[in-house]
């Protein structure tokens, strides 16, 4: 956890290890009286409990509601109870921003070294600072440059443990607007990437018996998207490159699973913001709020770990409910 992070669960069962203090910050109904849920964080700064407010008040769950919150210290063992990546090496590709750039995070603090695939220069110095994580300048839509990376990958790490596959675009237009050169670019960043990505690192995995491969499709893919007609054509290719692919690697203990996220607070998004309709597209998840890319992050992490043992060719929807309805 960041130091001023905030977790918000409606059930939360505490671990009985002791090792490092958290903060739980429990919501109670006064009428009845009955817990509503538990906010946890790792300190209580005036600036968690400001961002506590914050967050309380837009909480569904507690609209209307009379609360009052009490507060507990317990621990939890984080060795016990956190994936471990140590020994762990991971590609990220776009792991210099949003979605990638959390997974690459989390996978860091959880002891994986991390290699970020991406093109943005100083966002990739920046994770390099943190130690342990080494960036490769890389153009997604470039067949060459992915070669490259790849040779630099192989050469650092013989047999790679994960790959998130997160680089991606979207794209606004209708099969009418589109240009044959716009599609043919959003199907090199986003699906050719991919098949080259596995290509170039599939085998090293096999040999080695062990990989988790994570690509990062979208609801778009798995529902129709008018307007966003390339990025659904594409994000429809990686679920089904991704299935494919997990059949014909689980036996040599590739595990390959896509995660699909619905609307994601990243750089992705805010150009939707720009158009001011942000708010109106988050009334359409039933949880009424859009992703924090860390909430995505998670279950990437967790398909990247030894627990995602039975999980092959999953198209795993981390949506808010978007698909639901
Ligand atoms: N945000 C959402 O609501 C949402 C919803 C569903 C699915 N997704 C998917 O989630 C994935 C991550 O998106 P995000 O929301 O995290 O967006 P983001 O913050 O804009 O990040 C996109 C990433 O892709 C990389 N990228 C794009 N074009 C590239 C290229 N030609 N070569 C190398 N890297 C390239 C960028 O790296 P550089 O800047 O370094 O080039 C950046 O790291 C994408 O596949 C996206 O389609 C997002």
């Amino acid at each position: 956890m960041e130091l001023d992070e905030l977790y918000w669960f409606p059930e939360y069962k505490p671990r009985t290890e002791t090792q490092e203090n958290i903060y739980i910050m429990t919501m109670v109904n006064r009428e009845p009286q009955q817990i509503i849920g538990h906010f946890v964080s790792r300190d209580k700064t005036s600036r968690t409990i400001q961002k506590l407010v914050a967050t309380a008040v837009r909480l569904p769950e507690l609209a209307g509601k009379r609360t009052v919150w009490y507060n507990k210290i317990r621990h939890q063992n984080k060795g016990a109870d956190e994936m471990n990546f140590q020994g762990k090496t991971a590609v990220v590709t776009g792991g210099t921003s949003g979605i990638g750039e959390s997974a690459a995070r989390k996978l860091l603090e959880q002891g994986a070294r991390v290699l970020v695939l991406g093109r943005n220069e100083e966002k990739g110095r920046a994770l390099e600072a943190l130690g342990n994580c080494r960036f490769l300048p890389c153009d997604v839509s470039d067949p060459q440059s992915i070669e490259n990376a790849c040779g630099q990958i192989l050469a650092d790490c013989p047999a790679p443990h994960i790959l998130v596959n997160s680089a991606g675009m979207s794209l606004d237009g209708t099969v009418e607007t589109l240009t044959l050169e716009q599609w043919n670019r959003i199907f090199a960043v986003n699906v050719t990437s991919v098949f080259l990505m596995c290509k170039h690192l599939i085998p090293a995995m096999r040999k080695n018996g062990y990989g988790r491969i994570v690509n990062i499709a979208s609801t778009a893919g798995t529902v129709g998207a008018p307007g966003l007609e390339s990025y659904a054509a594409t994000k429809g290719a990686v679920i089904q490159l991704s299935r494919s692919m997990a059949a014909s690697c689980a036996k040599d203990g590739v595990l390959i699973n896509t995660v699909c996220p619905g609307g994601t607070l990243t750089p992705m998004m805010y150009s939707i913001e720009a158009n001011g309709s942000l708010k109106e597209f988050a009334s359409l998840f039933p949880l009424g709020r859009l992703a924090q890319p860390e909430e995505i992050a998670n279950a990437i992490v967790f398909l990247a770990s030894d627990e995602a043992s039975f999980m092959v060719g999953s198209t795993v929807l981390v949506d808010g409910g978007f698909t639901c309805i």
